[in-house]
């Protein structure tokens, strides 16, 4: 898929005021500083769109990206981040959990794991509350970079392994990206056209 055009339109705490057009929309969620907003501006090819930092905790708000005129891409904060106080991080929580039950436009979710690292529990925990709530996900693993292509084989393999074996009884869909070098966008980009297409079928033949 070609990205035509992508707009910043809103970022907020309160999922009740997101956009209301009936477009889908995919959200990128993960630990700070795993590369959620980079992510963004690597698919949409442009360098300031989401606002990234070198230190956790950058993103703070729902920012809704409209692509094309015709779908969202959604930076949302990281969580397991240290530095906020423990009653900032239980209202960041609060948010984006019901952005994640509430948001009916929501039709995949992309779950960042650093390519690098063992399984966390925290990554764990939320891949199991998103399948208990029954909300789709893909894995996306990032930095991809950062190591030589049999190490990303080695990683890949171990972790979606352990997700078989403590988690899953089948693996997710997932990707191995690099914002700094652009690998998985295509692959990325054709999925989001995949589902888009599902999504205007499914809402073609059921009209609210
Ligand atoms: P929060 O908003 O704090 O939750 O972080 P985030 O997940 O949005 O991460 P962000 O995109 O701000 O990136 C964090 C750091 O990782 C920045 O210094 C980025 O330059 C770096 N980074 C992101 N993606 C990549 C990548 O693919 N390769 C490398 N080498 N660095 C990356
Ligand atoms: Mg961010």
């Amino acid at each position: 898929m070609k990205i035509k055009s992508a707009d910043f339109v809103m970022s907020n705490s309160d999922v009740a005021k997101c956009p209301n057009e009936p477009l889908p929309e995919y959200a990128f969620i993960g630990r700070s500083n795993v590369g959620k907003s980079s992510l963004i501006n690597m698919l949409t090819d442009k360098k300031n769109l989401a606002k990234t930092s070198g230190r956790p905790g950058k993103t703070q708000l729902i920012n809704h990206f409209k692509i094309n005129e015709n779908w969202f891409l959604v930076d949302l904060p990281g969580y397991g981040y240290a530095r906020v106080s423990k009653k900032d991080k239980k209202t960041f929580q609060k948010y984006i959990t019901n952005y994640f039950l509430q948001r009916q436009q929501l039709v995949c979710s992309f779950i960042l794991i650093d390519i690098r690292h063992k399984p966390q529990p925290i990554d764990l925990e939320f891949m199991q509350w998103m399948g208990e709530n029954g909300i789709p996900f893909a894995i996306v693993f990032t930095k991809a970079d950062k190591l030589k292509p049999l190490a990303i084989q080695r990683h890949v393999t171990d972790y979606l392994q352990h997700l078989l074996n403590e988690v899953w009884e089948e693996a997710p869909q997932y990707f191995i990206t690099s914002s700094s070098k652009k690998t998985g966008r295509d692959e990325l980009l054709d999925y989001i056209d995949a589902v888009n297409l599902e999504y205007f079928d499914a809402s073609r033949n059921n009209p609210i």
